[in-house]
């Protein structure tokens, strides 16, 4: 059976760009590859890597489960758990740590991000591993496909790298997975700051439209997004790159092309185009919202995990010992 994988780090509130970059490219994947198994899970394990309030995580991963769901993830097709409910995720990660090299490691951009931002607080270790730990992630469950916004390329390559070396020093054993990054929405940008992607871990929240905000909030952080004064409604990336974050994100959840977007707003200020972008996202955040508020407070979430961290962990265990045996663990079988 071929197999679709992914994750989100229930590390902040969830934007915009990991709506349109991350979650509604896999339910559009999910309805489209019908032949493909998926599994889907809540990268707490990741979220730890920076200091978390017990609490506050436990309820943003449960937040993230119903979020997913509410976007169409349909329990029948998709296997959704929790990282930390399936302990081969940490197990793996450990084993694929030892054909890692640091070099490796220290060449990944956003890990080198991190630093510069958080060196006054302290670095943890993990957050150095991270990317193997996401390596583990993927190819525990041997996926042909994995669904991310652009962000997450570097750390693909890596996880390709790894599966690579272990199979040629072990012999054919991990699927060698490929990174699905969507055409259009791949990387959403700060609406303040143009030359930073749209973050949940964000401190300021003008920039970023979470997926909890409302018609008002929406609207005024996208009257106040910031733009240019050319004043041509034109998807000009380079020299207009906060109206063509804007196009984009109207062309992605409009279901249009960024040029039909310029030319049904030509010859228009920015103004009616900021306003109709606003009833766009408030509409689909409003549905979205809707749904996540029956499920969050159903009880047939925690069946869904309940039942997703079963069949996980059964594929999992059967993996990571198989694993274990290749690289020379465990006694010797009499
Ligand atoms: P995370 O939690 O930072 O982001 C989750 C997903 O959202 C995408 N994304 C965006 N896409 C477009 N525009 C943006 N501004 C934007 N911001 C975020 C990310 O690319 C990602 O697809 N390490 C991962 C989580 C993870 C994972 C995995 C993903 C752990 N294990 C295994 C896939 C497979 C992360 O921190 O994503």
């Amino acid at each position: 059976m071929k197999r679709v994988v992914s994750g989100i780090k229930p590390s902040g509130t969830l934007t915009l760009g990991n709506y349109i970059g991350a979650i509604k490219q896999f339910v559009n994947l999910q309805s489209t590859l019908s032949d493909y198994e998926f599994f889907l899970f809540v990268a707490d394990l990741h979220a730890i890597t920076v200091p978390q309030e017990a609490a506050v995580l436990r309820k943003r991963s449960r937040d993230v489960a119903a979020m997913y769901l509410a976007a169409g993830v349909d329990p029948n097709r998709t296997v959704l758990f929790l990282q930390s409910e399936v302990k081969e995720h940490a197990e793996l990660g450990y084993l694929l740590q030892c054909s890692t090299y640091m070099g490796e490691l220290e060449r990944m951009t956003q890990y080198k991000d991190k630093v510069r931002v958080k060196k006054e607080t302290g670095i943890t270790a993990a957050l150095f591993t991270y990317p193997v730990l996401m390596a583990a992630d993927i190819i525990m469950y041997d996926p042909e496909f994995v669904p991310v916004g652009d962000d997450q390329k570097q750390h693909l390559e890596l996880t390709r790298d790894i599966a690579i070396r272990f199979n040629n020093k072990y012999g054919d054993f991990f699927t060698i997975p490929e990174p699905l990054i969507p055409t259009i929405g791949s990387r959403i940008m700060d609406l303040q700051d143009v030359s930073k992607k749209m973050s949940k871990s964000d401190e300021s929240d003008k920039g970023a439209i979470t997926l909890y905000d409302d018609f008002e909030t929406i609207h005024r952080k996208i009257r106040s997004a910031v733009t240019d004064s050319i004043g041509i409604m034109k998807y000009d990336p380079i020299k207009q790159p906060g109206l063509a974050n804007l196009i984009t994100i109207y062309a992605v959840i409009g279901h249009m092309d960024p040029e039909e977007v310029v030319t049904k707003y030509q010859g228009q200020g920015y103004a009616q185009f900021k306003d109709d972008l606003a009833v766009l996202v408030a509409n689909e955040l409003g549905t979205l919202q809707n749904r996540y508020h029956e499920i969050i407070d159903s009880g047939t979430l925690d069946a869904i995990l309940d039942s997703g961290r079963e069949k996980a962990h059964e594929y999992a265990f059967r993996k990571v010992e198989k694993c274990k045996r290749k690289i020379g663990l465990g006694r010797i079988k009499k």
